[in-house]
């Protein structure tokens, strides 16, 4: 008899269903699994006839023939295992062809017919309900996660449990799970900023970044607290929308970081991969089939490069294509994929190896050494970032007193009112922050007027700015108005965005 069911692969972070029938004919026994599966899928012809036979299942010994459809599609992942030997099951007539309609099911299985968690449960419930299925099955690892795309979830540890539900023989309390209600249970995490004194010039470069969601380099001496600064970042992030929190999870269920049992993800990512990472580490690779990478995993939250000129320049530039469209593809022999990556870039550096060039203490670098140092980073790349931020050496007497008055809770308010300001504008072009407003909204959502637009055209011809950093510019300058809740950009927004990016405090324009 021919059995029909729905099971579910990853195709980079989205998941495909997939239609699997199962046919027991006559012949020699054999199983084949049809429609381009890779190894971990023809590996699972081992697993399904050990689990099957350790849960006291007969297995058909003649020709079994599963066809996975879309055939052109190519499939990985052990996540079909629990579906195949449930359509053996049933092609073998051992259970009723109704117990596997309506339902999608996603598990790997031990040998012991134990069902394991699988990568991307989300993302395959919600392609369940948009295939019009009305239940999920899969293990209760995975159960909370599934439980996120509304559809009821039915938890099951073993394979002779999916068996009693497919017999209709229990009826299990399906798992739901409220977004909403979890969204409300953020917390934010990373050292309070009221714990760095001084550097109050990177403290406000800090809340204009979060708020704009700009791409941020810190460049000074050692110790002066760039690390500090970043890793006190994710304390003053706007808290993750519902649809964002579903992205971050689908990202981070996709390249197996949750954990087993957890669900929606609720704090924005920061990521800091250390400078000894590769570029495939960076964009997404892998042999064959390719994984997300750093900046994939970052998506809506922060990308931490301390040290930056450290980091090898494949790395560095391979950066280019993700900080310029927030998208990243990756290309191996078997596979193509495009990953979503709009991420925060904040970077740290000093100014040259021995760290002291520019400040009070002399440098001690040999001649050459810091054009060297800075040639690391190419112009392209530096192009791309919003904010150059000097950070000095804090002064002994403020590092020795009392906190700094201003907590973090306190900029991660005028942060949020920052963006619900810039809401109706984000909603009406389907963008989050304003470092994603597009080129064809840009002029008209940063017009500035007949006083201000001078500055702008005056400093751009003064310090030859490329046509991106003016734009980047522009930008920076609608998220201080935002943070000012100001509607038309001023003078003063347009000049304290240009300090970050060439002119010095104080400097004539
Ligand atoms: N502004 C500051 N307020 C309070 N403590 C600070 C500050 N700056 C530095 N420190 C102290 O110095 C230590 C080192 O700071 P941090 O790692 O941020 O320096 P850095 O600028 O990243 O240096 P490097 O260039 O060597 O990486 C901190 O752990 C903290 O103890
Ligand atoms: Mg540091």
């Amino acid at each position: 008899m021919l059995a029909r069911a729905w099971g579910a692969v990853l195709n980079g972070v989205d998941a495909v269903p997939v239609r699997v029938e199962v046919d027991i004919g006559n012949g020699l026994p054999a199983f084949t699994v049809v429609g381009l599966p890779d190894s971990t899928i023809q590996e699972a012809r081992d697993r399904v006839r050990g689990a099957l036979t350790n849960s006291d299942e007969s297995y058909p010994m003649t020709r079994i023939t599963a066809n996975l459809a879309p055939s052109d599609l190519r499939k990985q992942g052990a996540g079909l295992d629990l579906v195949l030997a449930l359509g053996i099951v049933v092609s073998n007539e051992q259970a009723p062809q109704d117990g596997l309609d309506g339902r999608l099911f996603c598990g790997e299985l031990g040998l012991a017919g134990d069902v394991r968690p699988v990568r991307g449960a989300l993302q395959a419930a919600e392609a369940a309900r948009a295939a019009g299925l009305k239940e999920i099955v899969c293990s209760p690892a995975n159960a909370r996660e599934a439980a996120l795309a509304g559809l009821p979830v039915l938890a099951v540890s073993t394979l002779r449990e999916a068996l009693d539900v497919v017999r209709d023989r229990v009826r299990l309390e399906p798992i739901t799970e409220d977004a909403e209600a979890l969204l409300q249970t953020t917390v934010h995490n990373g050292p309070d900023l009221a714990q760095i004194r001084d550097q109050d010039h990177a403290k406000r470069a800090f809340e204009i970044a979060a708020a704009g969601g700009h791409n941020i380099l810190l460049s000074g001496p050692p110790g002066s607290g760039k690390t500090l600064l970043a890793r006190a970042l994710p304390g003053i992030l706007p808290s993750l929308t519902l649809s964002e929190a579903l992205e971050v999870t689908r990202i981070h269920s996709a390249a197996g970081l949750l954990f087993p049992g957890e669900s929606l993800i609720r704090t924005r990512p920061f990521r800091s991969p250390h400078h000894g990472v590769s570029a495939a580490g960076m964009v997404g690779g892998g042999s064959m089939f390719t994984r997300p990478g750093e900046v994939t995993i970052a998506h809506r939250g922060v990308l931490f490069m301390d040290e930056f000129p450290e980091f090898p320049r494949s790395v560095l530039e391979s950066l280019r294509q993700p900080l310029e469209d927030g998208f990243v593809t990756v290309t191996r022999s078997r596979q193509t994929t495009t990953y979503p990556a709009r991420f925060m870039l904040v970077a740290a550096m000093n100014p040259c190896p021995c760290g002291h060039a520019g400040t009070e203490r002399p440098c001690k670098c040999p001649p050459r050494t810091y054009e060297i140092y800075r040639q690391r980073l190419s112009g392209p790349l530096l192009d791309r970032i919003d904010m150059h931020v000097p950070v000095g050496r804090v002064e002994t007497k403020k590092l020795l007193g009392e906190d700094d008055a201003t907590r973090s809770s306190a900029v991660r308010q005028r942060v949020e009112s920052a963006r619900a300001f810039g809401r109706s504008r984000h909603e009406l072009l389907h963008v989050t922050c304003n470092a994603e407003i597009p080129l064809g909204k840009l002029i008209t959502l940063c017009a500035l007027d007949e006083a201000t637009a001078p500055i702008l055209t005056k400093a751009a011809n003064k310090y030859d700015l490329s046509a991106r950093t003016v734009h980047r510019v522009l930008r920076l300058a609608r998220t201080i108005a935002d943070l000012d809740e100001k509607e038309a950009i001023a003078k003063d927004h347009v000049l304290e965005a240009l300090t970050y990016r060439v002119v010095h405090k104080g400097a004539e324009l």
